[in-house]
């Protein structure tokens, strides 16, 4: 087990009066997270975006991993009036981050903790920007997780969770890894988690975009035609971890991203999913963050430069 990973064994050990997880947007995996805190006895309420304050929200219909579903109680409320946010997961994608927190900036307590879980970078800066009095915690969670309904979740694949200070408040927050493990079984706390979230880009930047743009499953991309464009991919991503002071190699990002194509061979990525279903795609937090990142260090990065080019921009947004 890597050093800071805890492994629960103390489900249901929680008591009521432990402080409340309150959980901006009940989506995949904001339905699975919440569900599995409840499970584990930790009081958790999620906050819902407006559409559905005229819908009916009897439960949340959870079914685990061993295919139990179970019919859950979960508290609901809007960010209009929140009610007392202890503790904040923000669980929307991230092109939605910015906008789903600024009703709360200047109303949330100072050190009330605020933790990001969406895929991509670049968004987490901005909630500082934001929130200057609060603790902001990046996440990176390789969990799986599917919407199959109105408020019907499924928990699709067990993962590791990691959790990490990006500012100095933070620092002192190592307790809420301990606290999430309780409810995932494993989660860590790792004072270098932009390594972790540049090791996840590498992956979102190799896999998401080839395969929306292709229609293909993960698993498509272990075919020979796509092994040199997946490593002149993690060429470039080591060339501006690098110059953003990550070193890493480009072997071992191409061995990682190999080794997600292989356990994922069978799934749809998310941006494969987003686009089918004309949602907005994460591509500007992913690729998108990391030409930012290249122009500012003057590196060229044609590969991926091209990715969401290829479909003239289809990438970019919904429809
Ligand atoms: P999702 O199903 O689209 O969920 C996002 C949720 O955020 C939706 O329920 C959406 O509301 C809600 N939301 C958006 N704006 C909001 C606002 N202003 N106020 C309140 N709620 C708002 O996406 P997801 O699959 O859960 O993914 C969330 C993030 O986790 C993404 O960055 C994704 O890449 C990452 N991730 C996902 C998985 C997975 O297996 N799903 C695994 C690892 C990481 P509506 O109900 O109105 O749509
Ligand atoms: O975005 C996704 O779909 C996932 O992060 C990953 C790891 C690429 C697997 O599909």
């Amino acid at each position: 087990m890597p050093s800071g990973l805890r492994d629960n064994n103390l489900k249901n050990s929680r008591h009521p009066s432990s402080p409340h997880w309150s959980l901006l947007g009940c989506g995949a995996l904001g339905g699975v997270f919440a569900s599995l805190l409840t499970q584990s006895g930790q009081p958790t309420r999620v906050l819902l975006s407006e559409r559905h304050r005229a819908t009916l929200h009897p439960g949340i219909d959870f079914t685990s991993l061993e295919g139990h579903t179970q019919l859950l109680a979960i508290e609901r409320g809007f960010i209009d009036k929140p009610g007392p946010i202890q503790r904040l997961l923000v669980m929307t994608k991230a092109g939605q981050v910015v906008s789903a927190l600024t009703p709360l900036a200047g109303k949330l307590a100072a050190g009330v903790p605020i933790v990001l879980l969406h895929n991509g970078m670049g968004i987490a800066e901005q909630v500082v920007q934001l929130f200057p009095h609060n603790p902001v915690i990046a996440g990176v969670t390789s969990h799986g997780a599917m919407r199959c309904g109105h408020f019907v979740f499924r928990h699709t694949g067990k993962g590791e969770t990691w959790l990490g200070p990006v500012n100095e408040a933070a620092i002192a927050y190592s307790h809420l890894a301990d606290e999430l493990a309780l409810a995932l079984g494993q989660a860590g706390w790792d004072e270098q988690i932009l390594t972790r979230q540049w090791q996840k880009l590498a992956i979102n930047c190799a896999i998401n975009p080839l395969t929306a743009l292709y229609k293909l499953k993960n698993g498509e991309l272990a075919g020979p035609r796509f092994a040199d464009v997946l490593q002149q991919i993690c060429v470039e991503v080591a060339d501006v971890m690098q110059a953003e002071g990550q070193p890493t190699g480009s072997d071992e990002l191409l061995r990682r991203v190999m080794t997600v194509v292989e356990l994922t061979a069978d799934n749809y990525s998310s941006m494969y999913q987003d686009m089918e279903q004309g949602r907005e795609t994460e591509i500007e937090a992913i690729t998108g963050f990391l030409l930012g990142k290249a122009a500012a260090h003057g590196i060229t990065v044609p590969v991926n430069q091209a990715e969401p080019g290829i479909a003239g921009g289809r990438l970019r947004s919904a429809g």
